[in-house]
């Protein structure tokens, strides 16, 4: 039997999880996504080209591999049909390899007006979204007048579909001049949109099944990262799917006998884009520093990526919430001119010390971070791909966390590249 793993991010998404899962690819026979949407944006630097995907798993890239959106995904179908196009351009051939869940909820241009306008009617307390429509996406699936990729082929339910939406959304799409309101388009692009589509439909759960029986090994490509998970992240500043392991089985369909082993993504350090708590972010010129050595500008949308150092705090609980067995690494080279590399070990609140994430997540708000300080290893380990090639001090600093956390590491990344990595069990 194959081995069937899950990645998933352990901190606030762009830990890395497409360069793993372009990796880890490799070793499977089938890449696929079981939650969010076009929000994500997963990099993968492969034989000199760049690729940034959004709504298409990042296994896409390697040759041959079938390729699958769930049903707990939103599909957008302008970024889809953007993202076929880009892949088009890039001389990556997808067709007859990229296959669709017939339950998966549309992500329509009203629902990126909502987000707009929602956002900014939260004025101060604003969640800093995407702006891809995600939120008002799900909203709609869970109060169950979403419409659905099967709704595409039958044209009269989607027309009585969105004439409900009509109604429904009238504050927002009324007298509005803006064309994402205009549902008669809307329909006549989709009608468009489903006879691409069509092909690609199939019951990924059963082909899923189907392709376990018959020895093959699957991936499970999570989006986002845990502490944006809807239930155990940081609400409300939070993104609305289950980001976490629990949701590949919702959002494709299979059992839990179907995982075999979950990978956890954990950047060096920290990073959030948008709003909400970060008890170590960095403020200050370090804080700077990272970003500028990162390059934590989001993938998405340009944004700059807010930084700090490592949070076991945050750690243990997206492990414990993941049932993560091993971490993959990932941006090590990012730390290497620092004198000291911190990490945080604990929160202080109200003279308490917790070593734990509070139960009240809005607590994290007030928790000042309490640190361990390491000693840098300032030397260049961009590149290296044997763990004991690694300085001496770098190899401390991952024996911490992984000892902390009570997991193995089975991947160290050094640099953006496929090729720039440390394959630990190997
Ligand atoms: P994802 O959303 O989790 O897939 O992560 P993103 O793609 O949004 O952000 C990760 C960024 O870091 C991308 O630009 C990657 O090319 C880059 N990257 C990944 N691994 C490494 C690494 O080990 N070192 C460096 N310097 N960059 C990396
Ligand atoms: P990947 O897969 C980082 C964040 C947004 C915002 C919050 C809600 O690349 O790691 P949404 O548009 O989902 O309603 O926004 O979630 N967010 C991400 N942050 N990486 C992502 O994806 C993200 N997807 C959403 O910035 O704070
Ligand atoms: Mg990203």
């Amino acid at each position: 039997m194959g081995k069937n793993r899950v990645v998933i991010g352990c901190q606030w998404g762009d830990e890395g999880k497409g360069k793993i899962v372009d990796l880890l690819a490799a070793e499977a026979d089938i890449i696929a996504r079981f939650q969010g949407g076009a929000n994500a944006g997963h990099t993968v630097v492969a034989g000199g080209s760049k690729y940034i995907l959004h709504l298409i798993p990042s296994g896409i890239i390697q040759p041959g591999k079938l390729c699958y959106i769930g049903n707990g995904v939103v599909l957008d179908p302008a970024a889809f049909l953007e993202e076929l196009a880009f892949l088009q351009a890039k001389g990556v051939d997808h067709r007859g390899r990229l296959f669709v869940s017939p339950a998966a909820n549309l992500v329509l241009p009203y629902h990126k007006l909502v987000d707009v306008v929602e956002e900014r009617a939260r004025g101060t307390e604003s969640l800093g979204t995407t702006m891809r429509g995600i939120g008002p996406a799900y909203v709609d699936k869970v109060a169950r007048h979403g419409i659905r990729v099967a709704d595409l082929f039958v044209p009269d339910r989607l027309k009585a579909r969105l004439d409900y939406q009509r109604r429904l959304k009238a504050k927002y799409l009324e007298g509005s001049t803006d064309e994402r309101a205009d549902l008669d388009r809307i329909y006549r692009d989709l009608l468009e949109f489903a006879e691409i589509i069509r092909p690609m439909v199939v019951d990924v759960s059963y082909e899923l099944m189907r392709a376990h029986r018959d020895g093959k090994a699957i991936l499970y490509e999570g989006a986002q990262g845990s502490m944006l998970d809807i239930d155990l992240g940081t609400y409300p500043f939070a993104t609305s799917s289950n980001t976490t392991t629990g949701g590949v089985l919702t959002g494709l369909g299979v059992g839990p006998r179907m995982i075999d082993e979950v990978i956890g993504v954990v950047k060096a350090y920290t990073t959030r884009v948008g709003a909400g708590p970060f008890p170590t972010e960095l403020v200050d010129a370090a804080g700077e520093r990272i970003r500028t050595l990162g390059d934590e500008y989001g993938a998405t949308t340009g944004r700059p990526r807010r930084c700090g150092w490592l949070d076991l705090v945050a750690l243990r609980h997206t492990v414990r919430i993941n049932g993560v067995d091993a971490i993959a690494v990932t941006k090590l080279d990012v730390l290497d001119e620092f004198d000291e590399v911190k990490i945080c070990v604990a929160y202080e609140l109200g003279g308490a010390r917790l070593e734990q994430v509070p139960l009240d997540l809005a607590a994290l708000n007030q928790v000042k971070p309490v640190y361990r300080s390491l000693p840098g290893w300032k030397s260049d380990c961009t590149g290296i791909t044997r763990f004991d090639g690694l300085p001496g001090l770098a190899r401390e600093y991952l024996n911490f966390i992984a000892a902390d956390l009570g997991v193995s590491i089975c991947l160290v990344s050094t640099g953006a590249k496929r090729e720039e990595t440390i394959m630990v069990r190997n």
